[in-house]
């Protein structure tokens, strides 16, 4: 959004997808911890987001929001506090409607939505160092225009408070299983494309719920034009590592999000995850691809059914392309130069997962194991101008 503090996509880490509504104080602390121990602060992962049910059933007798008195005895101020001294950023959730989803679905009780409270609440998150908002629409009715009017009051209740607070929200839960098209550039800084990710590949049964990472990517790909600096498509928040992905699909998955320009919000359990999973959440390579300034969605410049090449132009006028087998055996998939926007026949290929670099006359191949990716950046070359224009977002309604 306009004045935006995500000039590049936000990075961090959010307690739902591991903890969900259990969620404590004590387990925010440690993932705050491992965040510094683990080499994710310094690979540039800032924010610590607690997700749905840190707050009191009732607010107070102003009204006021408080937290959780046995989960988070300690208040949201100490929380901040605490994430702050870390060198890292403290972001909270909350409801535009009544209720928040856990309260809609009745799995933590009370009515603390900020429905009729958005300019106390913005202030309460101003008062306790909230750098991040996640605002999730929890109704399964609501039209456009009522969304459209309700993340509006939070937005403007958000800039009275003066402290830049990135605000993501969601249109989509229990809402839209065909995914938002809308483009909500001038609403929020991020927002959720897709009903929620599960650590799924592929839901077979399209259009339902739960998201797996192929179904989120068919959503979230024809949305491209839409990202660019302080405005991001959230295709959700990553399931890498998590039980159900193999490491293979993990790393499909966070190239998937760092070619996409998505926010990178880790969803696993940080504290007790392998050094395999570590190593992918802190590759510095993909980062640098998600974070670069120019801030381009990744295009799917090839779509043939099992396979798939997205090409992100970066700000150095080179291009990071990945090839994509979705499918369940290895295959070759192969590109050109030409198709993702390059001119030169003296390139290097610089493999995004291993480093290694190989020299290319425009050809771009590789043999990929099933829901497996190669990824290159390709150096070397000039940006062609009408290719790389339209892979920039020429045409959409942004600059
Ligand atoms: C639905 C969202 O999509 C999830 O990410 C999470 O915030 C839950 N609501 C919390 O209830």
């Amino acid at each position: 959004a306009p004045g935006s503090p995500a000039l590049t996509p936000p990075l961090g880490w959010n307690s739902w997808n591991s903890f969900g509504c259990g969620i404590t104080e004590a387990q925010v602390r440690q993932a705050a911890d491992t965040m510094v121990s683990s080499g994710m602060r310094d690979a540039g992962y800032q924010y610590v987001v607690v997700d749905d049910c840190w707050f009191d059933p009732q607010r107070d007798a102003q009204g006021n929001l408080r937290s959780h008195p046995t989960k988070f005895p300690s208040g949201m101020k100490a929380l901040g506090d605490y994430i702050h001294a870390r060198g890292l950023k403290f972001g909270i959730y909350q409801a535009p409607n009544e209720k928040t989803c856990a309260q809609g679905v009745g799995t933590h009780p009370g009515s603390t939505g900020s429905k009729g409270h958005e300019v106390q609440d913005a202030r309460s998150f101003a008062s306790w160092g909230v750098d991040y908002l996640k605002y999730d629409w929890c109704s399964g009715s609501g039209t456009r225009d009522e969304q459209i009017a309700r993340f509006t009051i939070m937005r403007d209740a958000l800039r009275a408070t003066g402290r830049p607070i990135v605000y993501s929200i969601n249109s989509n839960s229990f809402h839209a299983p065909t995914g938002d098209k809308y483009n909500w550039g001038e609403v929020a800084d991020l927002w959720r494309t897709t009903e929620d990710l599960l650590d799924i590949w592929q839901n077979n049964n399209v259009n339902s719920y739960p998201m797996g990472v192929g179904n989120v990517v068919d959503i979230t790909a024809p949305l491209a034009v839409q990202a660019g600096p302080g405005h991001w498509n959230d295709p959700d928040m990553l399931v890498v590592g998590r039980p159900g992905l193999s490491l293979t699909e993990s790393r499909s998955h966070f190239t998937l999000w760092s070619l996409m320009a998505a926010p990178l919000m880790a969803g696993n359990d940080i504290r007790t995850m392998s050094a395999d999973v570590s190593a992918i959440l802190r590759n510095s390579r993909l980062i640098a691809v998600n974070q670069d300034a120019l801030g381009a969605g990744g295009r799917r410049v090839r779509d043939d059914g099992a396979t798939e090449v997205f090409a992100k132009p970066l700000s150095d006028g080179t291009v990071a392309v990945g090839l994509f087998n979705r499918g369940s055996g290895t295959t070759t998939i192969s590109t050109t130069a030409a198709q993702i926007g390059v001119s030169g026949t003296n390139l290097t290929l610089t493999d995004l997962w291993t480093g290694g670099t190989s020299a290319s006359s425009g050809a771009i191949s590789a043999s990929v194991p099933a829901h497996g990716v190669v990824a290159f950046k390709v150096t070397g070359g000039s940006p062609i101008q009408t290719t790389t224009s339209r892979l920039r977002g020429a045409g959409s309604n942004r600059c």
